[in-house]
């Protein structure tokens, strides 16, 4: 009977399946409260104290995750012969008894991060040395020291992929790993390793190892050469120096990022080396000094102490990177560091370069030679520098052929070298934004030649997303753009660059898709937005405007940002324009909205698909009160209508004399002409005439 039940829910699955609507129909659930799926048995997050006894027997697959599981005894898996996978994260875990796997000898991966299995470690030992087939093994977050940690690991020698992470290992030696000869990775991350004495010699197929977020204070005498990924990120390194053998090293992934290195590393002679992490140290190059004296004989040296010999290394610091062949690297990320010049010849070592990263240095200048041509390279970041000047030498040769994306954001740059863009025929975005540049041509000033002083993009085909933000443009003019297809355009924070008639924006009308507004000085004569059909996002917000541009109404536009503005009210049929179908964004806070004349905000609120992501902050004043929206007081509801409805009688009041004047003067007419009338009247009544 009881195998008959797995195999009646098993029935009832495919009926589900067959009869549900797709999604979440294939999932069906067994008789100890947990779903099943083919050979998985999901029994996550169920508050059990131990697994459940009438599992299906046949799963390859068996999920305990998130229960309060205090041991795995002898008995728990009996059942399962087929077991490959098992996982127990995030239970309490203290204890496995030595027989527990005795029946499960096909377990592949098993997962045991977040236990406590630091109580009772020997016997846990002992329960995994049971299982010769294992492969995967996660005991990270198991207060596991180097200690209980070479006992927990030490018969797997078929282990290929092993975390320890979240624990706390202290030091690691030759004797840890002995036994893992097998191991492809190893993960050690999140430890308090401060020191690593030959441990990883004997794992001769280790390929990834991370060692992230640790105490190591540096790392000399690197000779794995197997290895493929080495993360030794959010350490405390001061030196990473390689063996300084020819071989070859494997390495692809060194990751030194976040760590307090002085010198760029001394890498591998021969390597294969694609990634170099360097992210948020102190690297600087030191031959040359800012008051212009050279060090480029000096050494360094480096005194190793292994008990009771002594070996000197004398390292010539930038010599060294010389002799690295870094023809691979592909991507350099040397930002936040403190450098401020690049040794001659540096980049010229890789011709691979597709991504280098320099931002957040003190460089001054750089300069882009046919030396180094850079040919591969197609993101370069030298945001956040010093520079004042981007020196080309722009002859005959491509410079930068490959490049896309140039950011130069937060410089001191005045001006690019004329015909930078000449040769970068893939370019598609550049940010220039905080910067003191102007826009080619610059607005004809009497008596003045165009100043050299600018940038020109004008004609760069390719170039597709602009900024220009907070660059102080002075009045643009002419026809800066002419030539690019711009889709974004960023101009904010320019305070003087759309005074003046905005005929230069015009040649963006067709492309343009985002363009930012932002703080420029915009008032109430706006720009007349009409022609700019393909506009999706616009942001106009910190301005002045003090009426809704109607040229806006007819666009389809999908975000719109009218912040900190000083607007009174949209227009009242603002729900029912197109541009109403299309926005799904609008932001409407910060203006000085009237509290009476509100019945644009109650239309759009019904508007479908319409969001107003700051609709919390959106307030309207009354009578120098400032209220929400949302819940006017009905004080106030009932004193605006009284507005309006005293507005009506005050016209009345002051329409009434004037409509009553006219009724007498024309009575008066009436009786003068009609005289005969009068005397009638006279005679009938008989009132004496004053003549
Ligand atoms: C579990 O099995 C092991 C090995 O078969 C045995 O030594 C141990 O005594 C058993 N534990 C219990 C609690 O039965
Ligand atoms: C590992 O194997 C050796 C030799 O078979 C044995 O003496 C030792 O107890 C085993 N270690 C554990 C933790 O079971
Ligand atoms: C190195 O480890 C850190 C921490 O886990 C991680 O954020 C980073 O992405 C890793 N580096 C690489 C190159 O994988
Ligand atoms: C340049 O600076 C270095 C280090 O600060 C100093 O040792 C050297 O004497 C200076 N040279 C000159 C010519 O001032
Ligand atoms: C010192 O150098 C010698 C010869 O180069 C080498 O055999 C020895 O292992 C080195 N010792 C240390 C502590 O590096
Ligand atoms: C260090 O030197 C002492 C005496 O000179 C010797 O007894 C000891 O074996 C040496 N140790 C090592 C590690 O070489
Ligand atoms: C350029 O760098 C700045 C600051 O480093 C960053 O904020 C900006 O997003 C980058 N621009 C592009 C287009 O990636």
């Amino acid at each position: 009977m009881e195998a008959l039940l797995p195999g009646l829910s098993l029935l009832l699955i495919l009926l589900a399946a067959g009869w549900g609507h797709g999604a979440g129909a294939a999932w069906a659930t067994s008789p100890g409260g947990c779903k099943l799926m083919q050979s998985t048995v999901d029994c996550s997050g169920r508050w059990l104290s131990c697994v459940p006894g009438d599992l299906r027997g046949d799963a390859e697959e068996l999920l305990l995750d998130d229960n309060t599981i205090q041991v795995l005894g002898n008995a728990s898996l009996l059942s399962h012969h087929q077991l490959r996978h098992l996982s127990l994260t995030k239970n309490r875990l203290e204890l496995i008894e030595p027989g527990a796997f005795l029946s499960s000898q096909g377990l592949h991966v098993l997962s045991l991060a977040d236990n406590l299995l630091f109580t009772n470690y020997s016997l846990t030992a002992a329960a995994l040395s049971a299982l010769p087939a294992l492969r995967m093994l996660d005991l990270a977050g198991n207060r596991l020291t180097e200690d209980m940690v070479s006992v927990l690991v030490q018969n797997l020698s078929s282990l290929e992929s092993l975390s320890v992470a979240r624990n706390i290992i202290m030091r690691l030696d030759s004797s840890i790993f002995i036994n893992l000869t097998q191991l492809l990775e190893l993960n050690l991350e999140k430890n308090y390793i401060f020191e690593i004495d030959q441990a990883f010699e004997g794992l001769q197929k280790l390929q990834r190892l991370n060692v992230a977020y640790n105490y190591l204070p540096c790392v000399v005498e690197f000779g794995l050469t197997q290895l493929r990924v080495l993360n030794l990120s959010h350490n405390v390194i001061e030196w990473f120096l390689a063996l300084e053998i020819d071989d070859l090293f494997e390495l692809e992934v060194l990751d030194l990022s976040h760590n307090h290195l002085l010198f760029f590393p001394v890498l591998p002679r021969q390597s294969r080396l694609r990634s170099l992490l360097l992210q948020d140290n102190q690297v600087s190059f030191y031959q040359r000094l800012p008051n212009g004296t050279s060090l480029a004989d000096v050494t360094v040296q480096f005194l190793l102490v292994d008990g009771n010999s002594t070996n000197i290394t004398t390292v010539s610091l930038w010599d060294e990177i010389c002799h690295s062949n870094l023809s691979s690297l592909r991507l350099l990320d040397m930002s936040q560091n403190q450098v401020w010049y690049l040794p001659e010849g540096f980049l010229a070592r890789m011709p691979s370069l597709t991504h280098l990263k320099l931002n957040q240095n003190c460089l001054e200048t750089f300069h882009l030679s046919e030396e180094d041509p850079l040919a591969m390279l197609m993101e370069l970041d030298l945001s956040q520098n010093q520079l004042a000047e981007l020196g080309a030498e722009v002859g005959t040769r491509d410079i930068l052929p490959n490049l896309q994306l140039f950011n130069l954001s937060t410089n001191r740059l005045q001006v690019l070298p004329p015909g930078v863009f000449t040769y970068t025929r893939k370019i598609t975005t550049v940010d220039l934004s905080h910067n003191r540049v102007d826009l080619c041509p610059q607005p004809a000033v009497t008596g003045e030649v165009e100043s050299p002083l600018c940038v020109d993009i004008r004609g760069v085909q390719t170039l597709t997303h602009l900024s220009l933000a907070g660059c102080g443009l002075q009045g643009l003019g002419g026809h800066p753009f002419q030539g690019t297809s711009l889709t974004h355009l960023d101009l904010s924070h320019n305070h003087h660059a759309l005074s003046g008639d905005l005929e230069w924006l015009q040649d963006l009308a067709l492309t343009l898709q985002v363009l930012s507004l932002r703080n420029t000085s915009l008032s109430s004569t706006p720009v007349d937005f009409s022609a700019f059909n393909s506009l999706v996002h616009l942001d106009l917000s910190g301005n002045s405007l003090t009426i809704f541009p109607t040229s806006l109404s007819i666009l389809k536009l999908h975000s719109l940002d009218l912040r900190d503005n000083l607007l009174p009210a949209l227009p009242p049929d603002v729900a029912r324009t197109l541009l109403a179908r299309s926005l799904q964004q609008v932001y409407l806070s910060q203006n000085p909205y009237n509290c009476c004349t509100l019945g644009w905000w109650d239309a759009l609120q019904e508007v479908e698909g319409l969001r107003v992501p700051d609709g919390q902050e959106v307030t309207c004043s009354f009578s120098s009160r400032t209220l929400s929206p949302r819940a006017l007081p009905g004080a106030v509801l009932r004193s605006c209508r009284w507005r309006t409805a005293d507005l009506a009688l005050l016209y009345l009041v002051l329409a009434l004399p004037t409509c009553l004047t006219l009724l007498v003067a024309f009575v008066v007419v009436f009786l003068m002409l009609k005289e005969k009338l009068l005397k009638m009247v006279k005679s009938r009544c008989g009132v004496s005439s004053p003549r």
